[in-house]
Order: structure tokens, then sequence, then C-alpha cells
């Protein structure tokens, strides 16, 4: 972690105060915290568009009744296998399961994993997470 440097700047009032209402809402403990969030997000952002190597997280809930859907997702899983770093199953219910699968590589590969997968029937949600933290998409 490099060293902290101290910066001002200027917002009008009403924008303050929403501000101020987000960073309580979303239980942030300061303003800093939620600042430092929304600029790794933006650059997590333009290194995913530039082709840079990106470290994201995908999360799966699916229904593991629906037939053919686990074998799928692990053959998925194993075509892109240069980009899965690690993956956690749990049994969320009788027939929900939720999967979260670590990915390292360019954005618009990860993108494609993401997308197959969120294509297959039975499969109800997938949401990626893109790290913007610098370095984290190189070894
Ligand atoms: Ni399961």
């Amino acid at each position: 972690m490099s060293e902290l440097m101290r910066i001002s700047l200027s917002l009008e009032n009403d924008l303050l105060e929403e501000f101020g209402r987000l960073v309580d809402q979303e239980g942030y403990e300061n303003r800093s915290e939620y600042i430092r969030d929304l600029i790794r997000e933006r650059i997590g952002r333009r290194r995913w568009q530039s082709g840079e190597e990106v470290v994201g997280t995908l999360t799966l809930i699916y229904n593991h009744h629906q037939r053919g859907l686990t074998e799928k997702l692990v053959e998925l899983q194993h075509h892109w296998g240069g980009q899965v770093l690690a993956s956690t199953h749990i049994h969320l219910s009788h027939e929900l399961c939720a999967e979260m699968i670590m990915l390292r590589g360019r954005g618009r590969d990860i993108e494609a994993l993401a997308d197959a997968m969120r294509r297959r029937k039975g499969v109800l949600e997938a949401g990626l997470a893109v790290s913007g933290v610098a370095g984290a998409g190189v070894d």
C-alpha cells in the first residue's frame, strides 16, 4: 500500500448532501473510502475496455436440476481453464447452487466466459465484478 496523499475537492452543496447520504446508506466508514472505491471501479472499467489483464469474480446462481447444466458449466470452465484461478460451490437449497469463480485474464475473455454461462437455461444470475486495484491482474 503506498503513502496516503491528501487532496481537496469542490462540490455543489446539494451534491455534497446527496454524497453524505450515500456514504451513510451504504455503510462506509468515511467519505474518503467511498471515493477510493469509486476511483478503483472506474480504473477497473478502463482496464477492462483496454484489453489489459484484470482479476474478476463471477458469481453464478443456478438450478442444478436443469438437465445437463452442471456438466456444461464444468466444461466451460475447462475450456477457459487458463482464466480460472479457483472456484467455490455452495448448495443453497434443494435445487439452487451458488458458485463463485475467480478469474484472471483480458476483460473480453472473462466476459465471454460469463456470457456463455449466463446464456444457459437454468442459470438465474451471473454477476461479474472486476478489480481496479493496480497490479492485481499481473503475476
Ligand atoms: Ni450445489
